[in-house]
């Protein structure tokens, strides 16, 4: 077996190569391999300086995040970059692709580093839950200063070489071959003279921080981090590099990332991270299945939703042809496009000229003939049968042969959809989410007859227009809108219980949703949400079932867009009405619904497990290939933060025997409907077993 790090003398210059694929993630035989190598360039007379780097397409990408589940083994990280350091003749690091997280630090360990310019450095740490915790935290600040080096941890956002050259943390920029490069600048070390230079021994100048420097970053960072623990702890260990000795600083951070490693919130990230990649791998679909070309698409409807999917490929580069029934309704598309155009110009996230550029790419039309060469087109029109029926039939007569013919529909049956053609294989659904320009959703909605290379192509144009696809069946809602309905019918019903809404949006707030479900509903309108019931075939027979919804819809009260829904609006702000809770008592009276005291804790329960039961009904029916997809849908498309791992993930660390009891307790309460556990359920916490691992006994 090949040696993942390998020795070479060049001339007088030792060679360690990291050769551990896909990423050169920090392994244990890495960190045993680099152990022994520098070990051995320590002894090595013939050696006088030496010089890391990495085989394949990237420099070391960071610790091996499959090793966070098991115990540590030694060499740990910290004491092989401290070895590194240690090492009494000069370390140059030389960095290609992504030097991330434990790469970084293995990298700032080196006493110089050069890097390619197309090199991206970063420690994103705490996108997983973590902090830098092999010295990462103590070594950035004293490199890049500490405000920098705080940026870049609690972003966990990547630098360019250049940008790191300027903050000090690239010492060169070498062109050419990178290998050779490197070799040359040790060479030049040795002949200027200059030996080891040890990060550890740079001085960080607290008194050149403003007062409350700390204190102030935490209020800044409040609100984007709201929830998370690891950015408190990231800034809590440069607090420790700046006010103690730098191996008391060490001990702390080592703490600190101990923490964090152990919590709920770094599983439930690090679940985020391997199951935003599983999502990509479908089992009947594999990796070389032939693809189609799409070079032109076309979408059908310029309204909000199609105004947003049309600037997604025009922001790619790929040419849009946006179709509309009428001129007036073509020019609102268009000045809709302009207008979202502009936000991002305003604030200096994009050029005039990018705009102008991506503007020109959205060609308006109202003629059908015009999208005949289209190879993609996606219909995002009115969401009823009858009208997706007319939009088919007139693609199936204009779309030239093999062009993938997509409706963004959000719940109707695809298959249906499909039947109106006279190609239902070319036919899929791909459900953007709103602000379709802005979401990292995509639910790419395979028919009985979609033919895989369309799937295959689909998945790869998700990934192109920078979104996640996840691939589900065919069934009411798919996977999100599914699951969502029970969220919101517990919501609705613990309104006419005499929750005021307010509250249960509150701890929904709490526990991490980016909104509560009152005022999702608000926003999207609830005669949105009363339409899709109503097309709803199989809607549950209960009279309460979303009544208050249908009472305001009646009422005019449609949400933030006429200026009262469940709230009241002053703006955009959400205010209690006092009329919806009175409206509220009044039908459960006339449904006699008593009035409850609810805790907070079971405001979660319902909300929460009876999406989760869905959810367990989803993946026994193999809507969702596994219970990670479902996850991604829910942290991509529904605010749900990450930390919690979405909603499967959140079962399993709530433990599905507990999930299980409680819904039991709610049927005791409430009947057979709506609180009969899931069969998968039931299964699993009997047996103990989570959904992850049913997922990945699977395959
Ligand atoms: N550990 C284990 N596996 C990893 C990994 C890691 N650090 N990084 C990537 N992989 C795996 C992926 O799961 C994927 O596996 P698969 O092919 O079986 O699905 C494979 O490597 C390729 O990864 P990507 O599909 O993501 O490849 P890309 O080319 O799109 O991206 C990358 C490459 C930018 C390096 C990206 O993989 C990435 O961001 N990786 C994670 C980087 C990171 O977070 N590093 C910090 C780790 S924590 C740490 O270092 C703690 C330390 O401070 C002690």
């Amino acid at each position: 077996m090949p040696e993942v790090v390998s020795y070479a003398l060049e001339g007088d210059i030792a060679v360690i190569t990291v050769a551990n694929p896909p990423v050169n993630a920090l392994s244990l035989p890495v960190r045993q391999g680099l152990a022994k190598c520098f070990e051995r360039f320590a002894a090595d007379a013939g050696a006088k300086a030496a010089v890391l780097i990495c085989d394949g397409r990237t420099f070391i990408a960071g610790a091996d995040i499959t090793e966070f589940d098991k115990p540590i083994e030694q060499p740990w990280l910290p004491v092989v970059v401290h070895q590194i350091e240690d090492c009494a003749k000069p370390v140059v690091a030389a960095i290609h692709g992504t030097a991330l997280g434990g790469g970084l630090e293995t990298a700032m360990a080196c006493h110089y580093r050069v890097a390619i310019a197309s090199a991206q450095l970063g420690l994103p740490e705490v996108t997983l839950g973590l902090l830098p915790g092999a010295t990462g935290t103590q070594r950035l600040p004293r490199l890049a200063g500490v405000q920098a080096a705080l940026d870049a941890m609690i972003s966990g956002k990547p630098m360019t070489a250049k940008g790191a050259q300027e903050k000090g943390v690239v010492d060169a920029v070498v062109e050419g071959d990178l290998k050779t490069g490197a070799i040359a600048f040790a060479h030049d070390l040795l002949k200027a003279g200059k030996g080891p230079r040890k990060v550890r021994d740079i001085q960080i100048d607290a008194s050149t921080l403003p007062t409350n420097f700390f204190a102030d970053y935490r209020k800044a960072i409040a609100r984007d981090t709201r929830g998370f623990f690891a950015p408190g702890q990231i800034i809590s260990c440069v607090e420790a590099a700046v006010s103690l000795p730098y191996f008391d600083a060490v001990a702390r951070e080592n703490e600190l990332f101990m923490q964090c490693m152990t919590s709920s919130q770094s599983s439930a990230q690090r679940h985020m991270f391997f199951a935003e990649r599983e999502v990509a791998k479908i089992p009947d679909v594999p990796k070389d299945t032939p693809m189609r070309e799409v070079r032109q698409v076309a979408v059908i409807g310029g309204g909000t939703m199609g105004g947003g999917i049309a600037m997604n490929f025009a922001n790619v580069g790929i040419p849009v042809l946006l179709k509309e029934i009428n001129q007036e309704a073509l020019d609102r598309g268009m000045a809709i496009i302009r207008g979202n155009y502009e936000g991002p110009v305003k604030k200096g996230r994009m050029s005039q000229t990018q705009m102008d550029q991506c503007i020109a790419l959205i060609t308006p039309t109202l003629d059908y003939q015009a999208i005949a060469n289209a190879d993609l087109v996606i219909e995002a029109v009115f969401e009823t049968m009858a009208v997706k029926k007319e939009v088919f039939e007139n693609l199936d007569a204009v779309c030239k042969p093999g062009a993938i013919l997509a409706s963004n529909t959000s719940s109707l049956n695809v298959d249906e959809i499909a039947a109106f053609t006279k190609r239902p294989q070319d036919v899929i659904g791909l459900h953007f989410f709103a602000p379709a320009n802005v979401m990292t959703l995509l639910e790419i909605v395979r028919g009985e007859k979609t033919s895989k290379d369309v799937i295959a192509t689909c998945m790869a144009l998700a990934k192109t227009i920078r979104k996640i696809g996840v691939l589900v069946k065919v069934c009411f809602g798919f996977v999100g809108n599914r699951m969502y309905f029970p969220y919101v019918r517990e919501a609705q019903r613990m309104v006419l219980e005499g929750v005021p809404p307010e509250r249960i949006d509150r701890v929904a707030y709490d526990w991490g949703m980016a909104m509560g479900p009152h005022g999702v509903s608000d926003l999207s309108g609830l005669d949105v949400f009363d339409k899709l019931n109503k097309e709803w075939k199989e809607k549950p027979d209960d009279p309460a079932y979303c009544r208050l919804i249908t009472v305001l819809v009646a009422k005019g009260r449609l949400g933030q867009k006429s200026g009262a829904g469940i709230y009241k609006y002053e703006g955009r702000t959400p205010v209690s009405d006092p009329e919806v809770l009175a409206i509220a008592k009044a039908e459960a009276a006339a449904l006699n619904i008593p009035q409850l005291e609810i805790s907070d804790e079971e405001i979660i329960e319902r909300l929460f497990y009876s999406m989760i039961n869905e959810g367990a009904l989803i993946l026994d029916e193999g809507i969702a290939m596994r219970s990670g997809d479902i996850d991604v849908v829910y942290c991509c498309g529904y605010g749900m933060p990450r930390h919690r791992g979405g909603p499967m993930q959140y079962a399993d660390e709530v433990g599905l025997d507990k999930v299980y009891a409680a819904m039991q307790k709610y049927r005791g309460r409430y009947g057979d409907l709506y609180w009969t556990s899931a069969p998968l359920i039931e299964r699993l916490a009997k047996s103990g077993q989570t959904f992850a691992q049913w997922s990945a006994s699977r395959g």
